[in-house]
């Protein structure tokens, strides 16, 4: 009754942000992302009737972690298990910070806890259950690029990720610039839910995210980098005015993550095609295509030595199990 299982972190190109649903998690516009294969999440899951409690451990420190509690919760009842679990995980990847520690986490947590009481689920059962952790986890399930399809059930039945092909004729890499790596003030869930709550700009947002999805599987499938990265842009920069108009308004940007955006700009006037998406943290990630990523990195350095080149990574996998 134990498995370890390892899933990657992914950043949307087109955010999820505002739930139609809390308790489901269930989004209110789909969404797309590519998984990493620089950061992702190691967890060990054991279920068993000798434990008196759910326990759970992240980087070596015993944790108190109110998501984890409730999910192990949803599994027991999805799983029909009575008995409680012990989970240990590792973080190749800073917690809470905006680079999607939630994501590989609960698709991670989801896959063990799964091949640990012995189940086989498929990866659409697998994305479906990742979701109720957090809903960027759905994408995790996937390597390469995702698409989380919104749903129209209100069970979540049809809220679930798929793979996409990757544009056949684009070598893409994902130049992420660290500002930060401590946890956020302000994390993903509360924000969302003071945007789905109070911004007037949060119906406007789920319009737009709606035809910028369309907008760029056209793109996609057209081999079009230059339009898919206008359009990745400008999404991200919508999700963050949004925030900006909440009540009480707030913004995940810092000085250094502005200087960051102009610093793309820039190369984009040097004629380096590169466009940046950032999501609940101060970090920036760079679109680019893969001949063009040290180019990017160097040009980046100027203001952060934290700088990782990625590339779509691969689909959360058992490693390890009885
Ligand atoms: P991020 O930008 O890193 O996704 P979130 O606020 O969305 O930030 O999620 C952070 C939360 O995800 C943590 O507070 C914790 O509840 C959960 N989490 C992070 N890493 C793990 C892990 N390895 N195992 C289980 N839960 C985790
Ligand atoms: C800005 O999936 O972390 O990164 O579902 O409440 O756990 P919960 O939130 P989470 O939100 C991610 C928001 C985002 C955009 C995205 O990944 O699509
Ligand atoms: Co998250």
């Amino acid at each position: 009754m134990k498995a370890t299982a390892i899933a990657h972190t992914n950043i949307a190109l087109i955010k999820y942000w505002g739930k139609r649903d809390n308790v489901l998690i269930l989004p209110a516009n789909s969404s797309l992302s590519m998984t990493l294969d620089q950061f992702y999440t190691e967890t060990t899951v054991e279920w068993s009737d000798s434990f008196t409690e759910d326990q759970f451990s992240l980087n070596g420190k015993i944790q108190s972690d109110a998501k984890v509690g409730r999910f192990l919760s949803i599994l027991r009842d999805q799983f029909s298990l009575t008995s409680f679990a012990h989970v240990t995980s590792t973080n190749h990847v800073p917690t809470a910070a905006g680079l999607a520690s939630s994501a590989s986490a609960f698709a991670a947590l989801a896959l063990a806890a799964s091949k640990a009481a012995g189940r086989n689920d498929d990866e659409t059962t697998l994305s479906r259950l990742a979701r109720q952790g957090s809903g960027s986890a759905s994408r995790s399930i996937f390597g390469g690029l995702a698409i989380w399809q919104k749903g129209e059930a209100n069970d979540g039945s049809d809220s679930y990720a798929y793979e996409i092909p990757t544009p056949s004729k684009l070598d893409l890499a994902l130049v992420v610039a660290v500002v930060d790596a401590g946890p956020k003030k302000v994390d993903s869930r509360l924000g969302m839910q003071t945007t789905v709550e109070t911004s007037p700009f949060f119906e406007a947002w789920t319009k737009q995210a709606t035809l910028d999805l369309e907008a760029m599987q056209r793109a996609m499938k057209e081999n079009d980098f230059v339009t898919m990265g206008e359009i990745a842009e400008r999404n991200a920069l919508t999700m963050h005015a949004t925030t900006m108009a909440a009540n009480p308004p707030f913004t995940y940007m810092q000085p250094l993550s502005l200087a960051l955006m102009d610093a793309v700009r820039d190369l984009r006037v040097a004629g380096i095609p590169a466009y940046f998406t950032m999501d609940a943290g101060p970090n920036v990630k760079v679109l680019c295509l893969t001949k063009d990523a040290e180019r990017v990195k160097e040009a980046l350095s100027v203001h952060t030595s934290l700088l990782y080149i990625c590339h779509p990574g691969p689909k959360a996998r058992v490693i390890t199990h009885d």
